[in-house]
């Protein structure tokens, strides 16, 4: 069985929470795409280089979640050959047996056009950065200047900006629990299983 479920949207959306949520409740593998490129970002030298030569073990790094990084993998993601050299791994992984969901920002778009269930997964600039602020710390301010950087440098670039699919759902959770976001997102999926099953 190949069922891919796509969620993109902005920073600090909850796509990580709900991915993780969806892929267990129906028993698919998960791969968090902004890993890949907070990666590239981290490991340093040429970008595109350190994309075609990305390790598992890369993944894994304790320094990925940080702000800096999301930064970092802000600025790479906007290198056509970065996002070239990371197509194959991320379509493979959508395609493979068993279903699977990725989180990102072009995954609907770009990497898995075909996706059976598209979710755009979006809340407000401040909801947003007050629930990155609760995982990082600091300064709220600075949390929030930093996720706004980055939306828009993510909105704004030539190759692959962050969009919603034309048949994304768009699933707001401003001001949804997250218990509440991942019941919508399992009703959205469910629906397009029994689709696919009867298609
Ligand atoms: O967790 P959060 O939503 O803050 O970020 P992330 O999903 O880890 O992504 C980090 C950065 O990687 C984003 O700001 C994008 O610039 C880039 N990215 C991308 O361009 N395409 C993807 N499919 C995933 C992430």
């Amino acid at each position: 069985m190949i069922f891919t479920v796509a969620i993109d949207g902005p920073a600090a959306a909850g796509k990580g929470t709900i991915s993780r949520a969806v892929a267990a409740r129906f028993g698919f593998a998960h791969l968090d795409t902004g890993l890949l490129y907070r990666a590239v970002g981290v490991l340093g030298g040429d970008p595109a280089q350190a994309a075609r030569c990305l390790r598992p073990e890369d993944l894994t790094r304790a320094d990925l979640r940080s702000l800096e990084a999301g930064q970092a993998a802000s600025r790479v993601a906007a290198i056509p050959e970065v996002r070239a050299a990371l197509v194959d791994f991320q379509r493979r992984f959508a395609r493979r047996q068993g279903g699977a969901v990725l989180d990102g920002r072009d995954i609907g778009t770009v990497i898995c056009p075909e996706a059976e269930a598209k979710l755009y997964v979006t809340a407000s600039p401040q909801v947003r950065a007050h629930r990155r602020w609760c995982e990082v710390g600091g300064d709220e301010a600075v949390v929030l200047a930093e996720v706004q950087e980055r939306d828009a440098r993510d909105m704004g670039r030539a190759d692959a900006p962050l969009r919603p699919a034309q048949d994304a759902v768009i699933l707001d959770t401003s001001a949804m629990t997250i218990d509440e976001a991942v019941d919508r997102a399992v009703a959205v999926i469910a629906a397009r299983r029994g689709e696919h099953r009867r298609g």
